[in-house]
């Protein structure tokens, strides 16, 4: 059998506001029939809305605390990186048994991850990342990205829809027409998208703007009104067709162009992306200070640093009498669904590196080589060795 031999552990996720698992009692149940053992912590899934009850009757054996998972298991499935416990006084990375092999999200070219990464590979722990899962056909069903930017897509509007101070469809009434809404979308990648999709759905008038010529026609087709930003498009894209970082005059050019439109918008949600950099700053104060009273800016890009210079990580804050939401992890926000979408990644992902209990680290595999960060003591990831000024 596929998983046989292997014993696979959950542990609950200590990052502050995580409320996902990397595991579901339905995918559980799939690694068992598959042969693994699997063992996860007691209330790993309770804010998912997974109880201990759920994953026991899907034949999972529950365990009573990180140290009872980490040294058992040759595989750790996990939805965040390695973090400090405070409880136990230890790292996350430090618990892994030498040898086992870790899943995640583990952000390693991020300086601030550098340190855990040089753990897991001096702890002996063979480590892949699912942020560095290519955006290619056939690893669709294992992009654990795109599902939760999905996810930020579509919360950034209802989080933005509720801190508005008016509706968001037209609505006719005996005294008159109200809205719609005026959106605007800023990056239509994945998340963009799925914000453009749902603020049509909920009756708002949206414009959006994105340096990839494909993006654009995308958001158009989801009935966006594109705004025209006249980019070279050698600038804008790389080979592989991923969004670049601009030459500064080119974002000075951008800022003149999106002014008037964030000017007008009642929501404006911020999603422009470059991969593996700073998110690029695009509004600005002075912008913030021309909005309408009762405006709102959802910055979902503030996990890599925001798109509006006055966003402040993890706040809701008021400038001007404009919200400025700038919440983190946006995914967490909504659990259930994005632990759902998040466990089948995972659990695609995993079945696609075990052949036969043994893990497949054929390093010529694009998926295998984007994703794996550490192995054999030492760290083989592109993205990390360069962001470490090893390469
Ligand atoms: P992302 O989250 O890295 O970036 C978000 C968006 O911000 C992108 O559309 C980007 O063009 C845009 N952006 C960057 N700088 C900007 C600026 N100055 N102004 C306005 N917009 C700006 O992107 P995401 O959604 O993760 O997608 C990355 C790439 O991967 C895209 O090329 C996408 O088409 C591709 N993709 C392919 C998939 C597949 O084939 N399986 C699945 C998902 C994405």
């Amino acid at each position: 059998m596929q998983f046989s031999d292997l014993t696979i552990g959950v542990p609950k996720e200590i990052l502050k506001g995580e409320k996902r698992v990397a595991v579901t009692p339905e995918t559980a149940e799939k690694l068992i029939e598959a042969g693994a053992e699997v063992l996860v912590e007691t209330g790993a899934g309770e804010k998912a809305f997974f109880s201990d009850d759920d994953y026991e009757k899907a034949g999972v054996e529950i365990v009573g605390g990180p140290e009872k998972v980490y040294p058992k298991a040759d595989v750790i499935l996990k939805v965040k990186e390695p973090q400090f416990n405070e409880d136990l006084d230890e790292h996350e990375a430090d618990m892994l048994a030498q040898n086992s092999t870790l899943i995640s999200f583990l952000h390693p070219a991020n300086s601030s991850n550098h340190g855990m990464v040089r753990k897991l590979a001096e702890n002996g722990v063979t480590s892949y990342t699912l942020d560095g899962i290519p955006r290619i056909s056939r690893a669709q069903s294992m992009d654990a990205l795109t599902s939760m930017s999905t996810v930020a897509g579509y919360r950034s509007v209802i989080t933005g829809a509720d801190h508005l101070q008016k509706f968001v469809p037209m609505i006719p009434t005996a005294i008159g027409t109200m809205g719609p809404a005026n959106v605007l979308v800023i990056g239509s990648g994945v998340a963009g998208l799925q914000a453009i999709g749902t603020a049509n759905r909920l009756g708002a008038r949206v414009k959006a703007l994105d340096i990839r010529p494909e993006a654009n026609e995308q958001a158009q087709s989801l009935g966006a009104e594109v705004i025209d930003f006249d980019l070279p498009e050698d600038l804008a894209t790389t080979d592989e067709g991923y969004a670049r970082r601009l030459p500064d005059e080119w974002y000075e050019k951008e800022r003149e162009t999106i002014k008037e439109h964030v000017v007008e918008s009642d929501l404006v949600v911020l999603a422009a992306l470059i991969m593996g950099e700073e998110a690029p700053v695009l509004v600005t104060e002075d912008m913030v200070e021309d909005m309408d009273d009762g405006s709102v800016i959802v910055d979902i890009a503030i996990d890599q640093g925001g798109n509006c210079e006055l966003s402040k990580p993890g706040e809701e804050i008021y400038h001007d009498n404009v919200m400025i939401s700038a919440i983190l992890n946006m995914p967490a926000s909504l659990p259930l669904d994005s632990t759902n979408m998040l466990a089948k990644n995972i659990h695609r992902f995993f079945s696609y590196l075990v052949e036969e209990g043994e893990l497949a680290a054929d390093s010529e595999d694009e998926i295998i080589e984007s994703t794996l960060v550490t192995e054999e003591g030492e760290i083989v990831h592109r993205g990390t060795l360069k962001a470490m000024g090893r390469l």
